[in-house]
């Protein structure tokens, strides 16, 4: 009964996608478990790249089963967008493929408006969330207030429940944040198309997975965001409204406590976040812009989601090693090894400093990150271009030195490399 589950490692944007492609070829389901289309994972096949924020990126490989879990929040706008994307570039979108689960939460025009308000009364100390109704749709479902799939599947349950959750985001909308109400006749006429057009698609998925790997079938558990944006184990309150972490598979797929295979984390080997929040090894200036890119290549640093920059800086392995604790990574993917070539050297965080003592791991989680200042080893970097490279003995000695330390100091093996953004540009271990 083998169960893969693949995690980010730091804050976001590590290149899960790319990883959960790689993995897909081997896996029959590949089942996402948290957050919603607020995440953006990026896969490119030949001259294909697919952007896809809510449907399992392991979709784009013809034999798997795809996985909405009950841990999601789903936006059924954005699953429609990107079922004609994808249906545009040939992949097979049917209910047999692609299996959401009833108990999922649905997220409205309501809460992307709520989003957007309290970010802006949140002023200077706003989180930087993507806008995409996150906070309010949690906030809603902890609230035993939100609308689940299985709503849809009734349409006059589902409309009353809708109209009386517009009326109550209007009036806060009109009372608490003197913003613009929504259109409420104009939403129902479009939720309730969607909800017709879901229905098919809605399932018990919890069932479903536990047969698959009653069968003998490979599950691949896809946890979006990353381990730093955990609600509860990361850099609160800078974090996403949902469990990132690799035990939250369990729940936010509805599967009992089992042995699991791999605990696949996928880190960049510098650090990057979008959003505010503490970032101890943040860099600027011109450092910044070459570990960021230009915004030229799909694979630069701006967001998937939202388009912006992202904040750069050096491979933080204190935080690292805290991922690998609290996700019991078995393993690590490390992703852009290949956008490090041409540095003279390379800076890794090893431990933290605060009021003259030195710390390796984080006396109180990572919630107090700013009274820290890093400490950081620098390697000597290497020249090559790495990107054709396909196998460990061809890499340069100051890469796989670079590879060596950042084992070391996480304490979990590498597994795989990538150096470029193509599904061959990958070493094995
Ligand atoms: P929210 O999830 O939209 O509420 O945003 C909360 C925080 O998580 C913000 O700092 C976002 O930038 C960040 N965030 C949410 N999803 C992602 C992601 O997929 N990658 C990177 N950061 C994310």
């Amino acid at each position: 009964m083998p169960i893969q589950i693949l995690v980010g490692a730091q804050w976001g944007d590590e290149g899960k996608g790319r990883i959960v492609d790689l993995l897909s070829a081997q896996a029959d389901y590949i089942a996402r478990y948290n957050g919603g289309d607020n995440a953006g994972h990026t896969v490119t096949v030949g001259s294909q790249i697919f952007k896809l924020h809510l449907t399992p990126s392991g979709i784009i490989h013809p034999h798997t089963t795809a996985v909405i879990g009950n841990g999601l929040a789903v936006n059924p706008a954005t699953l429609f967008q990107e079922f004609d994307l994808l249906r545009k570039a040939g992949i097979e979108i049917t209910p047999q493929r692609l299996k959401l689960s009833h108990a999922a939460h649905m997220i409205t025009p309501g809460h992307r408006a709520l989003d957007k308000a309290e970010e802006q009364a949140r002023g200077k100390s706003s989180i930087g969330t993507t806008g995409r109704g996150i906070g309010p749709a949690y906030t809603d479902k902890n609230r035993r207030q939100g609308i689940r799939l299985e709503d849809m599947l009734n349409p006059a349950v589902f409309g009353q429940k809708l109209t009386a959750h517009l009326a109550q985001v209007n009036q806060s909308l009109r009372e608490t944040f003197n913003a613009p109400e929504l259109d409420i006749p104009a939403v129902m006429n479009e939720y309730l198309t969607y909800a017709h057009n879901l229905a098919p698609y809605i399932d018990e998925t919890s069932l479903l997975l536990h047969q698959a790997l009653q069968q003998g079938k490979t599950v691949l558990a896809e946890g979006a965001q990353g381990s730093l944006l955990d609600l509860d184990h990361g850099t609160y309150p800078y974090v996403t409204s949902s469990t990132t972490l690799a035990p939250g598979a369990f729940a936010g797929l509805g599967l009992g406590i089992q042995p699991v295979e791999r605990v696949i984390g996928v880190t960049k080997v510098f650090q990057t976040r979008v959003g505010s929040g503490p970032f101890p090894s943040e860099v600027s200036g011109a450092a910044a812009e070459r570990l960021r890119g230009h915004g030229n290549k799909p694979w630069d640093e701006y967001g998937t989601t939202t388009g912006r920059p992202r904040r750069v800086g050096w491979l933080d392995a204190v935080l690292l090693r805290y991922a690998a604790r609290i996700n019991g990574l078995t393993e690590l993917a490390l992703t852009k090894l290949d956008v490090l070539s041409g540095l003279e050297t390379i800076r890794i965080g090893t431990a933290y400093q605060a009021d003259g003592q030195t710390y390796h791991d984080l006396p109180l989680g990572p919630s107090d990150l700013s009274l820290f200042t890093p400490l950081f080893e620098e390697l000597p970097g290497w020249q090559e271009d790495i990107s054709q490279v396909r196998t460990w003995s061809e890499l340069p000695p100051a890469a796989k030195t670079y590879v060596k330390k950042i084992e070391q100091l996480s304490g979990v093996p590498v597994s795989m490399i990538s150096v470029g953004p193509e599904r061959s540009q990958i070493v094995f271990l």
